[in-house]
């Protein structure tokens, strides 16, 4: 079976690889699942104290969900693959050991979505995020909805999910979507130089600021709420309508049903 994750570990860093570079990384079913196996592993094994996610190829980091697998799903299943997403990026989240998004070419989508699960986002010159899901007929599902905003405020938040424009680096810098923007060669070491620093600190105290700083953002309901519409989308005529455009190469034309 194709290794959907390339793990490897580096001192006590363990670099995780999104590994399907002809399809832009897109997640779809397989590689959530081992999306969870590799947090698990984090977080339960006392030899990694840091994860860092990034993405295989030059295109890069992960261009969303897998657009092809989902175009059938009927409401539960869709609302099921909402649910599983947020169940794993919520462990990304409260990982009580630093996660960092090491982000280079695509970021869009559900890739963006496990970029903003991450507690920080490192870009290359040439990152390009995206919430492009309304130009499919839907809207985030793994968490974008709620934590954008968190992260960028309401203003840039609506901008990016009601338009589904991309955002260049700077951009996403200057909104305080990443952190820091380098070039590719810096982007690996930059990644390991903050988390050996924080990896140097009190774990404890370490585990115990990321469960606070999660908790002054804790709004369930918002990611309940998106479960539930998620799965609403997928039975409009302009989910079927978005999906069969973006797989024919074509613009959508949307009727509002
Ligand atoms: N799901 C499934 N397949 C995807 C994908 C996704 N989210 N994103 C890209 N791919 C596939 C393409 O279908 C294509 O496959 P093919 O070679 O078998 O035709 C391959 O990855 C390369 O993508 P392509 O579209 O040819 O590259 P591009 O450089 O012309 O365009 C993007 C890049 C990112 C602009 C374009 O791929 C895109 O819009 N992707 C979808 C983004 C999206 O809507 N994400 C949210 C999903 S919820």
């Amino acid at each position: 079976m194709e290794n959907l994750i390339i793990t490897e570990l580096d001192n006590d860093i363990l670099v995780a690889k999104l590994n399907r570079p002809t399809k832009l990384n897109a997640l779809n079913r397989a590689v959530i699942g081992k999306l969870g196996e590799v947090i698990d592993k984090v977080r339960g094994d006392d030899e990694i104290k840091a994860l860092i996610i990034t993405g295989e190829g030059d295109k890069a980091f992960a261009a969303g969900a897998d657009i092809a697998e989902f175009q059938d799903y009927p409401k539960e299943e869709a609302m099921l693959m909402a649910q599983r997403g947020h169940d794993i990026f919520k462990r990304i989240e409260t990982s009580p050991k630093p996660v960092i998004a090491a982000v280079h070419g695509f970021c869009l989508g559900g890739g963006c979505e496990l970029a903003m699960a991450a507690h920080m986002r490192i870009a290359t010159n040439d990152a390009k995020f995206g919430l492009p899901e309304v130009s499919l007929g839907i809207h985030p599902g793994y968490g974008g909805t709620q934590r954008l905003p968190q992260l960028v405020g309401k203003s840039k938040a609506f901008e990016m999910i009601l338009t589904g424009d991309m955002m260049n680096a700077q951009d996403a810098l200057r909104i305080g979507l990443v952190n820091h923007v380098v070039s590719f060669d810096e982007l690996m070491p930059k990644c390991k130089e903050i988390l050996q620093n924080i990896t140097s600190k009190a774990p404890l105290a370490v585990a115990e600021i990321i469960k606070l700083i999660n908790m002054s953002y804790s709004s369930e309901n918002g990611f309940e709420q998106e479960v539930e519409s998620f799965g609403n989308c997928f039975e409009t005529e302009d989910f079927k309508e978005g999906v069969d455009a973006f797989l024919a190469k074509r613009k959508p034309d949307f009727s509002g049903q």
